[in-house]
């Protein structure tokens, strides 16, 4: 009998291992670094402070006692985890309050609440979709987008980032290909924290009679006067079937929900193998999520997405006055990403170890996380970021460009 070769082949010699073993020796990997206290402005990493510019904890609630208080009496009733899935023995009060409060929130008929963003993605996207549909996405669509995508089995069609052009010539496309056909889009792209045309996309897609999916991962809790996210803020809540969001980043938790019709959200509950043949999300999750979504859903909420938004704009202001390129959102909105373009991969990962021994964590993305050529740095503010740690780490920026660009030449200018 012939040998087959060892399916671990790959972890040897593949064309990371070189550039991560290098990077480690000179102690410049910007990923898997220790955080050693709470996701806050300032956070403990490494032994020394350092001002978090690379969290998606935009609201600050993370660290708020009605957030881990929520998450505290949910611990007490309902214990550590509910060891079960949705379907069988995994739904609490907690869950159900948090379904329709959801759905209330953000005017749907109903909500349904996932483990995890990215099984909110994968159950929707999977579920809904199948052999012979097409879903229309954008290019720069996040991976759990594309793996709900690939479990559906459905004909892709992407279009280049946010081009209506491109998304009408797949339309056109799809409408020949002869099944149902969904277009998906993103209320707020993560690492270069741009809004996409969701009009014109919800134009186009009621044009071609097709439905509409937004994943708002990082525009719920951010965007909107209600903070429910892009659709809200662009007025096309009407003509989106569907809503996905996580609490993993506003909700100062973990988790993910899927906002739409009833017929919608009830199908999935029977459905969806990512709801149905996974635990449910613990109660402290749930129950901090809930206290979140309190907080959002009231006039304080309101007061923080303003908070952020100064303070998003105070870092973009004060970084292109230092010189950086900042990429700006379409149309001038203000959003709590601030990406900084360096363009090569090298030198992102360099000037991220610059900041980090002066003191300012970021989050450094490069290909294929980006464009190739389009390395950046990805910064990301809280509402609770005061304005004089928002200069510290402008200072820190002020103080390591000068050298930087002395030793490993020109950054992109502003
Ligand atoms: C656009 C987008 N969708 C979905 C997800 C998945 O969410 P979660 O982290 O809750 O699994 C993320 C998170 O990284 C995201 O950025």
């Amino acid at each position: 009998m012939p040998t087959p070769p060892d399916v671990f082949a790959k972890v040897r010699g593949h064309d990371r291992e070189e550039q991560l073993r290098a990077a480690r020796e000179a102690d410049i990997l910007p990923y898997f670094r220790l955080v050693e206290s709470p996701a806050a402005p300032i956070v403990e990493m490494e032994g020394q402070e350092r001002v978090m510019l690379g969290s998606n904890n935009y609201l600050g609630l993370t660290g708020d006692p009605r957030v881990i208080e929520g998450a505290r009496s949910a611990l007490e009733t309902y214990g550590t985890g509910l060891t079960g899935s949705r379907l069988l023995n995994g739904t609490t009060p907690l869950h159900v309050e948090l379904e329709e409060h959801l759905a209330r929130w953000m005017g749907t008929e109903d909500a349904i609440v996932f483990t995890t963003g990215h099984q909110a993605n994968m159950g929707a996207l999977g579920t809904l979709l199948g052999v012979g549909d097409t879903v229309v996405v954008d290019s720069a669509a996040h991976a759990s987008i594309l793996d709900g995508i690939i479990l559906s089995k459905a004909k892709m069609r992407p279009f280049r980032h946010n081009q209506l052009d491109k998304l009408e010539r797949q339309l056109q496309r799809a409408s020949d290909d002869g099944g149902g056909v969904l277009v998906v889009a993103e209320g707020l792209y993560s690492m270069e924290g741009d809004v996409g045309p969701l009009q014109g996309i919800a134009e186009l897609t009621k044009r071609y009679g097709a439905r509409l999916m937004i994943d708002e991962a990082h525009s719920v809790g951010v965007l909107g006067a209600r903070g429910t996210g892009a659709a809200e803020l662009f007025g096309i809540e009407d003509q989106t079937d569907l809503r996905m969001g996580t609490f993993s980043k506003s909700f100062a938790s973990c988790g993910g929900f899927i906002a739409g019709s009833a017929e919608v959200v009830d199908y999935l509950r029977v459905s969806s193998r990512s709801y149905i043949f996974t635990a449910s999300g613990v109660p402290a999750a749930v129950g901090a999520t809930h206290a979140a979504l309190k907080i959002i859903d009231s006039d304080e909420g309101k007061e923080l997405f303003a908070l952020l938004l100064a303070n998003a704009a105070r870092l973009a202001d004060g970084l292109t006055a230092l010189g950086f390129r900042v990429i700006q959102s379409e149309g001038g909105i203000v959003t709590p990403v601030v990406p900084v373009l360096v363009e090569d991969d090298w030198k992102a990962v360099l000037l991220w170890k610059a900041l980090y021994d002066a003191g300012v964590f970021v989050n450094v993305a490069i290909h294929p996380a980006v464009q190739p050529g389009g390395a950046l740095l990805r910064t990301s503010v809280m509402a609770t970021h005061d304005e004089e740690t928002i200069d510290r780490a402008l200072g820190a920026f002020a103080s390591v460009k000068a050298s930087f660009e002395a030793e490993h030449g020109p950054l992109p200018a502003a």
